[in-house]
């Protein structure tokens, strides 16, 4: 009998223990103008999911990714596509977050209801796109599926926060959906069937309404404040320039520019759409296709040398976008970069581009 019961009480303390960080961690975040940040999408934010994930095409775990990355809880290189922090690694020390989110597939996520499982979480993984398609060509977790995995998320978090107090922090928090380069860099002018099934009209639109069905999802989970982002410059992309711009290093490619701003438009129309219809929604635009166009057309004023070329030589992990594992084959001085390998912007491009956004954000705050 004594036995058992000091069995139970072993059992049930740190459960104990558990809610009391629990409580504890929520009214911490009292001081974080919002409880927690949900992050989906591609390498633009990836913070290390990749890792997790076998056969996977695109991962940043070698150097030179992350070799300028000071996080302190993290050893570099971490996962992230860039030498530093991400857009959303600033973003998230703006909030006041001590670091960004982790990734739903790394070891933090094993303990529910510490703070850092509390803050939110990062779903992205590189290679994926809007439409799964994308992802499956890189054996990336596709959006859907990140969604699912948010599923899964909310219910543990609700298992410690009781459903009210979940639901209530959820419609405070803000979600943040980036990706949509893939699906065009990355398949679309890749695939000639793809190409030939649907014209840039009809892609676009497509793909525009996988963005319509992922933010009704979202509202459905309990999401009130999300942010997209638009599609970047994608003529700009060194990658892009090597591939369809004749070797042209003067100037970007006006073709896949112009597919940018179509989907752009769409986008934008489409999220109009859904704001008269959820008058409980909040959605913002995080326009990073004029921050990195401005960056790339006036990179001295913004102090950067280079904006045509990225830092590092190109062709590691069997992609023709990713650095090579090579320290001699690396720039000088990569705070002259505004792109670190052939598509992700360097440390301080992001600081750029996550500064130039803020004002778009600032609608999803109280
Ligand atoms: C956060 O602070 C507000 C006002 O100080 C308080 O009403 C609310 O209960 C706090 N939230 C939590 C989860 O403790
Ligand atoms: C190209 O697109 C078609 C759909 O039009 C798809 O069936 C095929 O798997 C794609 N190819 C690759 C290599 O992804
Ligand atoms: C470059 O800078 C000029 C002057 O500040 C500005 O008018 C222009 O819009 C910038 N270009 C881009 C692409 O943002
Ligand atoms: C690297 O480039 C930055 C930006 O142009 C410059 O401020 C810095 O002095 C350079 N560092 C070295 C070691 O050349």
């Amino acid at each position: 009998m004594e036995r058992r019961s000091s069995c139970l009480n072993n059992f049930l303390l740190p459960i104990f223990f558990l809610l009391l960080t629990v409580a504890a961690a929520y009214d911490e975040n009292n001081d974080t103008i919002i409880p927690a940040i949900f992050t989906f999408g591609d390498s633009s934010v990836d913070v290390g999911n990749n890792n997790h994930l076998k056969s996977a095409m695109f991962k940043a775990d070698y150097f030179p990714y992350g070799k300028d990355l000071l996080l302190v809880d993290h050893i570099h290189p971490t996962g992230r596509f860039s030498n530093g922090m991400l857009t959303t690694d600033f973003g998230a020390e703006g909030l006041g977050f001590k670091h960004a989110q982790h990734g739903y597939l790394s070891s933090s996520f094993r303990v529910v209801g510490e703070n850092s499982f509390i803050t939110g979480a990062n779903f992205a993984s590189a290679g994926s796109g809007y439409y799964d398609g994308t992802s499956m060509r890189y054996n990336a977790i596709p959006l859907s599926k990140q969604l699912e995995l948010f599923k899964a998320y909310k219910s543990k978090l609700f298992g410690v926060t009781g459903e009210k107090k979940g639901e209530d922090m959820l419609s405070k928090s803000v979600f943040i959906v980036s990706t949509g380069n893939g699906d065009y860099v990355q398949n679309y002018y890749l695939n000639r069937s793809l190409r030939k099934r649907y014209n840039i009209e009809k892609y676009s639109t497509f793909i525009v309404g996988l963005l319509a069905d992922i933010l009704e999802k979202l509202h459905g989970d309990g999401a009130r404040k999300i942010a997209v982002t638009t599609l970047p410059p994608m003529g700009c992309l060194p990658a892009a320039i090597n591939v369809h711009g004749n070797g042209n290093r003067k100037r970007c490619v006006a073709r896949l520019n112009k597919d940018a701003q179509t989907h752009n438009r769409k986008m934008e129309k489409m999220v109009n759409e859904k704001r008269a219809k959820h008058r409980d929604l909040k959605i913002a635009i995080l326009n990073t296709y004029d921050a990195i166009l401005d960056l790339v057309n006036n990179a001295t004023q913004h102090g950067f040398k280079e904006s045509r070329r990225g830092c590092c030589a190109t062709g590691g992990g069997g992609t023709t976008v990713l650095c090579k594992p090579n320290t001699e084959l690396l720039c000088r001085n990569v705070s002259e970069y505004v792109f670190f390998d052939g598509v992700h912007p360097t440390h301080l491009a992001n600081k750029f581009i996550s500064e130039a956004v803020m004002l778009d954000g600032l609608t999803l705050l109280p």
